[in-house]
């Protein structure tokens, strides 16, 4: 990256511009050369996702292994597949009735983690299989930065080095033990695509921790978030508590119907991934272009697109800009107004595919626990947002700069009810992203 010229894009008409135009401003190549580094692939496998990875990665197998991920996670039948998965393994976890005492960061990351991959990797999913790879993948994503920023590494950064080989070998052993054969449809489509370039089980294995990474590295932190500013907040968690109400028809919780009856609960998504969102959108110019007569962006550099900085404009949002305030979002009678520039989720046609996924996930999570849990400051004092954490580049969103001891309960009102989810279709959820 020394050698090439980085532009710094921040102007909102610039950067539409930039989406727009994916045969001048490549998505792949620089996302492929970080993900080499990222899970130090072999040869060559590497040779394979760079050789190919002609007119800018707009076609060849790094196009076809994102393909094949990127059509499922549309509104439409596989995705509604992964989501019902999802939710009966929310069921099962949130299953127990007695009080627990816990980090709330470690319970979230427990939650969030198994139901985001329970969908997709099926009955033998890694992270159930064996439950060291949820710490082996807190330790990866939060420090996985060192692995393209330090030399060496596995000497350098051991604890993330090593937190990286137990995913792998989690992961290649879940193909030894025969479990692609009852995983989604989508995975074994996946693995019968990258197979088919003689890719071997053990970095089809590293391929899939860059999966996870995408699925996760985002999601998890949004649910810890959406947990940190409603349940610190009385008011706000009475509110919601009231909207996610209206979804109830006897014990049976209508996913589907979020976006229309909950407009504060979606606010709060809305607001959350304001201020949490950090990670910039990142593109490799294929050519000399001129953008609106005035801006000379030469071949071969990096462009990196601000995510943040629309974010916190002042003159977007006004003076409250810093403040965490989801009703900017709603219009004087209380309905949806996403009026702004919330673009916590990239843009053009490599905008991220699994924004539909995640939001029905965090949704499902968010509002179950609301209607029949109650928490609580493990130690009684009143519950203060963290920071966020700075400290530490991500490349997903920020996380809390600190943790929490909670105490997590069944509402009394609903100690006994099992719940049921209706989720009709996702449709819900694809409008105004
Ligand atoms: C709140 C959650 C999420 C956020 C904020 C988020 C954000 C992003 C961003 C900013 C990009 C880059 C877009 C660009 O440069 O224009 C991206 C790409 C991507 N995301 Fe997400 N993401 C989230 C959840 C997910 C989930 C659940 C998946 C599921 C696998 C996913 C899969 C992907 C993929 C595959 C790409 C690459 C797109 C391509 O190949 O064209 N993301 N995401």
């Amino acid at each position: 990256m020394l050698w090439r010229k980085v532009y710094v894009l921040q102007a909102e008409e610039l950067t539409r511009i930039i989406y727009r135009q994916p045969k001048d401003y490549a998505f792949y190549p620089l996302a492929t050369s970080a993900t080499i580094k990222l899970l130090d692939l072999r040869k060559t496998t590497a040779n394979l996702l760079q050789q190919l990875n002609h007119d800018g990665g707009n076609v060849g197998p790094v196009k076809e292994f994102h393909g094949v991920f990127k059509r499922a996670l549309l509104p439409g039948p596989s995705l509604d597949t992964f989501v019902k998965c999802a939710l009966e393994d929310l069921k099962v976890e949130l299953s127990p009735i007695s009080p627990v005492e816990t980090s709330l960061r470690q319970w979230v990351d427990v939650l969030a983690i198994r139901v985001g991959t329970a969908a997709i990797w099926g009955p033998k999913n890694p992270f159930r299989v064996d439950p060291t790879l949820i710490e082996a993948f807190r330790k990866f994503d939060d420090d996985c930065y060192t692995l393209y920023a330090y030399p060496l590494p596995r000497w350098t950064a051991t604890g993330v080095f090593n937190a990286r080989e137990k995913l792998c070998s989690g992961f290649a052993a879940f193909y030894y033990d025969g479990g692609i054969a009852e995983a989604s449809e989508i995975l074994q489509r996946r693995f019968d695509v990258i197979t088919s370039h003689g890719v071997p089980v053990e970095e089809t294995a590293r391929l899939d921790l860059a999966l996870v990474h995408g699925l996760l590295t985002n999601t998890v932190p949004v649910t810890l978030w959406m947990f940190h500013h409603i349940f610190s907040n009385e008011l706000l968690l009475e509110e919601i508590y009231q909207e996610t109400r209206g979804l109830l028809n006897g014990d049976t919780i209508a996913i589907k119907d979020v976006r229309e009856k909950c407009p504060l609960l979606v606010a709060t998504w809305f607001e959350v991934l304001r201020l949490v969102s950090g990670f910039p959108s990142l593109r490799t110019t294929l050519r000399d272009t001129t953008i609106k007569n005035k801006c000379l962006l030469k071949r071969d550099a990096y462009l990196v697109i601000s995510g943040v900085t629309p974010h916190r404009d002042p003159e977007i949002w006004g003076e409250d800009v810093s403040e965490f305030n989801p009703r900017r979002y709603l219009n004087k009678s209380g309905k949806e107004d996403l009026r702004g520039a919330v673009r916590p989720f990239g843009g053009g046609p490599f905008m991220c595919p699994g924004r539909f996924l995640a939001f029905a996930e965090v949704m499902s999570i968010v509002v179950t626990v609301v209607l029949h849990f109650q928490i609580k400051t493990a130690d009684g004092r009143p519950w203060t947002v963290p920071k966020i954490g700075m400290g530490k580049p991500s490349l997903g969103m920020h996380k809390p700069a600190s943790d929490l001891d909670v105490i997590i309960m069944r509402r009394s009102d609903y100690k006994y009810v099992e719940w049921k989810y209706d989720l009709g279709d996702l449709t819900m959820s694809s409008r105004a992203f």
